[in-house]
């Protein structure tokens, strides 16, 4: 660490003129020099250094700082590297305050843990007969050995004990490869083995370039396809990004970065020539990732996958980085490509061309639901716009924000002022839910709990009646004459419930279970299991359920219409509210006006 002394000494000692004038030709203007813009690549002179403030700064694209950020921004220095350069130039002895740890960081062993593993996979994929499947898998994708040696690609092999094998004869104890999670523990005290076996190995290096961790690819098909390390001190899937500790010069030098998918996509750019590009490990960016992103760069390109998968994830990511103030580029790419397959197929000069191509994310986001004739109808526009929203109001950026709200007005056809309303009553909203989840940073949900999970949404009043039709066999020709699988919302209740009908009164569980697919049949199960109270009135319970159910429609309509007015001009009210007059007497000649069980919004 550099002492912030040592920092403001450098700083004032540092000729800015003379320095930024090495990038930039300067000319004198009163006190201070004036040049083109290097940054927005400008060819007046509006960009301005001042040797009195010792700040250069644009007045065109607003691009300012010190001396050390004009090198960290311009040539990609990182700022220790800066201060050094500079310090060098003005003859100032940089003395490292000593962290207040003594000796290496904590962190170390496990660091060189990984890297040892590493080259020993290296080794293994080039040098070890073994290896040659993954060598003639790296062929077949065209991956040369040159781009595979800057990643350090390596070859876990098949057999689960040679890793402890080896690495113990060098002196590792099962406890330090248990902690890298390189040995997994098996069970009824069998020998704990390798994590990965059989897979092409991709090393993950931290930002400062500390070997964290491995993503291995298996050879052929099979599952998973991907396989990350497990979370551990130095390994947090979350804070990490692909290629990060390569690409950082790069794109704090061009203040920019890519994000695609995959390993592959980051190892195909990279050897293509793009050099600012990173990958997420596997899942949609993460606050975390986010937040690292920006220090390093504010413009952003993503190059998802041009499926469904990969607009959600591109849409989601867009976010993430909007809201940390970044501006968001989407490339998209022809169907069915990848960024790896599309550099393979058609080389770099069309990855620039469609690099040169990219529109603003929210650009993307309404031209999606404009070709998709979202806009048409008032009710339509009103979910467009729920879509739209949300991003406008993750985007923190002010510039960028203003413009949003024009173009959402623009496309929707419904004032700025409307847009503003709905934005803050929304903030309001979130604020009157206090939401601690916001604040922690957001916990993934665990597997087994998602698994769990039971397939879609089932409303209390819908889950209700299937379980009277259970429990009350006695009424179920009754239900079944009024009601059928496609009045309930929920897929699986639906099974059940004509399941349930056609087999009629005398039917026990057992005959039911037998006829319904399996994902209906858990459900059943539950719902079996769940006896009926003493004193309990099926059959009111029944009428209420059905009556709830019949005015559920209307009530989804009379929601959807409040929400279409809130957005309407007054030409477009006057027929919006007479709809809505009429929607609440159809509702209250159903006399389900007292039922409180059911809520749409549920
Ligand atoms: N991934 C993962 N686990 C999986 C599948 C994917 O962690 N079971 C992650 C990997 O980081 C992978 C990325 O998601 O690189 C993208 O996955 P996918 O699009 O399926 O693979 P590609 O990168 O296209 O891989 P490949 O080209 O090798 O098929
Ligand atoms: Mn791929």
């Amino acid at each position: 660490m550099i002492s912030d002394e040592t920092v403001d000494r450098v700083r004032e000692a540092a000729d800015i003129v003379q320095i930024i004038g090495e990038h930039v030709p300067l000319r004198r203007t009163g006190t201070d020099f004036r040049g083109p813009c290097p940054f927005h690549q400008g060819t007046h002179k509006n960009f301005s250094v001042s040797p009195r403030k010792g700040i250069y700064y644009c007045f065109v694209c607003h691009e300012g700082g010190d001396v050390f950020t004009f090198l960290q921004k311009r040539l990609g220095m990182d700022w220790p590297g800066a201060i050094r350069y500079v310090a060098e130039k003005v003859g100032i002895p940089i003395e490292e305050v000593q962290q207040r740890r003594e000796g290496p960081h904590p962190d170390q062993p496990l660091w060189d843990l990984n890297a040892a593993v590493a080259d020993w996979f290296r080794t293994l994929l080039w040098d070890d007969e073994e290896g040659r499947q993954a060598r003639d898998y790296l062929a077949l994708r065209r991956v040369s050995r040159e781009t595979a040696d800057r990643f350090g690609l390596g070859f876990a092999p098949r057999d689960g004990e040679a890793l402890r094998r080896h690495f113990s004869a060098l002196g590792y104890s099962d406890a330090q490869l248990l902690e890298a999670a390189l040995l997994v523990a098996r069970d009824e005290g069998g020998e704990p083995r390798a994590r990965f076996r059989h897979r092409l190995m991709f090393p993950i290096l931290d930002a400062a370039g500390h070997t964290v961790g491995f993503g291995g690819r298996l050879l052929g098909p099979g599952e998973p396809k991907y396989l990350n390390s497990a979370e551990s001190r130095v390994f947090s899937k979350g804070k990490l990004l692909y290629g990060l500790h390569m690409a950082k010069h790069a794109i704090r030098r061009d203040d920019r970065v890519m994000v695609v998918e995959g390993y592959f996509d980051a190892v195909r750019l990279v050897s293509a020539g793009f050099d600012w590009v990173v990958a997420p490990l596997g899942t949609a960016l993460t606050e975390q990732q986010g937040q690292i992103l920006r220090r390093y760069a504010k413009n952003a390109f993503l190059l998802y996958d041009s499926d469904r998968a990969g607009l959600k994830a591109t849409f989601r990511s867009g976010d993430e980085l909007l809201r940390h103030g970044m501006t968001v580029q989407v490339v998209t790419l022809p169907e069915g490509e990848d960024p790896d397959s599309f550099v393979d197929r058609r080389g770099a000069p069309a990855l620039a061309a469609a690099l040169g191509d990219a529109i603003d994310v929210f650009e993307r986001k309404v031209q999606l639901l404009e070709r998709a004739g979202w806009f048409a109808d008032l009710r339509r526009k009103r979910r467009a716009l729920d879509r739209l929203l949300p991003t406008i109001r993750a985007t923190q950026d002010p510039i960028t924000r203003d413009m949003y709200l024009t173009r959402a007005s623009e496309a929707a056809g419904v004032s700025r002022d409307v847009l503003e309303r709905e934005l803050a009553a929304a903030r309001d909203r979130a604020r009157a839910v206090a939401r601690p989840a916001d604040v922690a940073p957001r916990a993934q949900p665990a597997r087994a709990a998602l698994r769990r999970a039971p397939a879609g949404r089932q409303p209390p009043v819908e889950r209700r009646l299937v379980w009277i039709l259970v429990h009350a066999p006695a009424l179920r020709d009754y239900i079944g004459e009024q009601i059928g699988a496609d009045d309930l919302t929920s897929a699986a209740l639906g099974t059940i419930l004509a399941a349930i009908v056609a087999a009629g009164a005398d039917a026990s569980p057992g005959d039911i279970a037998l006829s319904l697919p399996d994902d209906a049949g858990e459900l059943f199960r539950t719902l079996v299991e769940e006896p009926p109270g003493d004193g309990f009135d099926m059959q009111r319970e029944a009428d209420g359920c059905l009556a709830a159910l019949r005015a559920a429609p209307l009530r989804r309509r009379l929601l959807e219409n409040q929400r279409a007015i809130d957005i309407a001009s007054d030409a477009e009210k006057d027929a919006l509210i007479r709809d809505k007059v009429r929607l609440q007497r159809e509702l209250s000649a159903l006399g389900a006006g007292r039922i409180k069980s059911f809520d749409p919004a549920q």
